[in-house]
């Protein structure tokens, strides 16, 4: 999934390698994937705020968005089948991943990409040719279905393609191709709430990386790890030779047999994955994606425009500021590029964490002031970019860190052998609680009000305690040095029996990596 990098196999060892011309067509790839799933987190915000869109397709809610400013600002936009045009992409993702999971396995990365490029394709074209609400449901479940597949098979392609050096980096890419995205859903749905029918364009547009990823799975072989995985050593030892273009391959390739084996033994990554010495990362797996959604961030990503439009800007304004937000998302994802092997993630994750808390206050005072509780009342310029300033604050702190490390953290935690079953866990999680934030926000707001963001702050102080208390620093750990974090925690040592370590070097790299918080 986003970000999602499975190492499957290295224990650190790196071997020789070249940036090969099929490494760049699986970034090319990949990049389409993180792409597509970028630009539906951002489109459906902006087609909803166009008044063409909303006027053809849900007419009560336009109805309601046109009276005056009298009636109550917060609830102008609250409608279950408005959100579910949002959300339902998300259970269809959530649902998806499962079946893709086995297909990944059995008949390999490619044709599980190939999947999610058709579906997206599909997907894409229904909804730019919308004529009634059903059509644009069914459309976002294809989309949903497209992003259950590409995002488990992607990130997997990609960790198996790429040279070992290379796959921190392409890690965290990943996410940025995801911000991307969600940029030029923003751009395009600004431009396009020009046209009466922009919002088929708008809507349309998905088909192009959907395009890239289809075409591309076709053209592209298999990695060496399914070939091997599905018995097909000799044509894996081709491919490795010319995905890595050199002929000295026989050491991974050994590797890569020797994993293959040794996973076919562990009869069920699900039932390891409950044995104590799991616990901490599973813990960790399931509340890091949980807090990253409840750190509210989807709220902006997906309804950033019509949020505008509540506290009172205009459709150009509203549009715009949704494209300032996509900008600071972009860039401040480059900054946790740049910084996190350097700085480490609890760094990032503690300053995350404290920014955010005190914008989600401001903007809570803020429009708690200009509309009280009854929801009625208009921001000054000066005050609405006061409020968007805040806005983008808090952007840039979730874009340097829960947003990559939501995804880099619980992807390099668990032992090298459940790794795949983790990345589930995290995937499902993420998307169970984007769909949930997906589908209550616009009613969260109309009964909580300008509460909503200090709820979310709430969750954000929570959080950033679980971080300060729960998460060892992790970087510069190496897999297999994993479990001596954990042994070396505070609170999580207790889940570590001695023969659950099997490290050399113990004390020396006691000294050198693990550091307790
Ligand atoms: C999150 C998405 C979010 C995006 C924003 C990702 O890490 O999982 O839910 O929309 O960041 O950039």
């Amino acid at each position: 999934m986003a970000g999602g990098s499975i190492v499957t196999q290295v224990g650190g060892k790196e071997y020789p390698g070249n940036f090969t011309l099929f490494v760049a067509m699986a970034c090319l790839v990949a990049s389409s994937g993180g792409i597509i799933f970028g630009y539906d987190i951002g489109i459906s915000g902006g087609v909803t705020s166009m008044d063409s869109f909303l006027s053809e397709f849900f007419p009560s809610v336009y109805r309601k968005a046109k009276e005056d400013v009298s009636t109550n600002q917060y609830c102008k936009f609250d409608s279950q089948l408005l959100t579910l045009f949002t959300s339902s992409l998300y259970v269809a993702a959530l649902a998806s991943s499962f079946a893709a999971s086995s297909l990944t396995r059995t008949s390999g990365r490619k044709w599980s990409m190939f999947m999610g490029g058709i579906t997206f394709l599909i997907g894409a074209i229904i909804n730019g040719l919308a004529v009634n609400v059903f059509m644009l449901i069914l459309g976002r479940i294809l989309l949903g279905v497209g992003v259950g597949f590409a995002n488990q098979s992607v990130p997997l392609y990609l960790s198996e393609m790429a040279p070992a050096k290379l796959r921190g980096m392409l890690n965290i890419g990943f996410q940025l191709m995801i911000t991307i995205g969600i940029l030029a859903a923003n751009l395009i749905n600004y431009v396009m709430s020009k046209y009466d029918w922009g919002w088929r364009v708008s809507l349309g547009l998905a088909g192009v990386p959907a395009f890239i990823i289809t075409i591309g799975s076709l053209c592209l072989p298999d990695t060496p790890n399914s070939l091997i995985e599905r018995g097909h050593s000799e044509q894996a030892k081709e491919i490795l030779a010319k995905v890595r273009g050199t002929k000295d391959i026989q050491d991974e390739f050994n590797d890569l047999t020797t994993a293959c084996e040794d996973s076919k033994l562990i009869k069920s990554q699900w039932k390891d994955m409950l044995e104590p010495r799991c616990r901490p990362p599973l813990v960790v797996t399931i509340l890091i994606p949980f807090f990253q959604q409840l750190t509210g961030i989807n709220v902006i990503m997906f309804y950033a425009p019509v949020l505008f439009k509540t506290i009172g800007f205009g459709d150009d304004a509203s549009l715009m500021s949704a494209v300032i937000t996509g900008v600071i998302n972009v860039l401040a994802t480059v900054v946790s590029i740049v910084v996190v092997d350097k700085y480490g993630r609890r760094v990032l994750f503690l300053e995350g964490g404290v920014q955010m808390l005190i914008c989600q206050i401001a903007v809570g005072v803020l429009i708690g002031n200009a509309f009280g509780t009854s929801g009625v009342g208009e921001l000054s310029k000066t005050y609405s970019m006061v409020v968007v300033g805040c806005i983008c604050a808090y952007v840039a702190a979730f874009a340097w860190s829960w947003g990559p490390l939501g995804w880099l953290v619980p992807s390099e935690i668990f032992p090298l052998e459940i790794r795949s079953a983790g990345q589930t866990v995290n995937v499902a999680v993420n998307m169970f609680f984007t769909f949930i934030i997906g589908q209550v926000f616009l009613t969260m707001l109309c009964h909580m009000k300008f509460g909503l963001f200090f709820f979310f702050g709430g969750w954000v102080l929570i959080m950033t305690i679980f971080i300060f208390l729960f998460v060892p620093e992790t970087k510069n750990v190496p897999i297999e040095e994993m479990v001596l974090v954990w042994k070396n925690h505070w609170f999580w040592r207790k889940y570590i029996s001695e023969s659950d370590i099997h490290v050399e070097n113990v004390e020396m790299t006691k000294k050198s990596h693990v550091k307790t918080p």
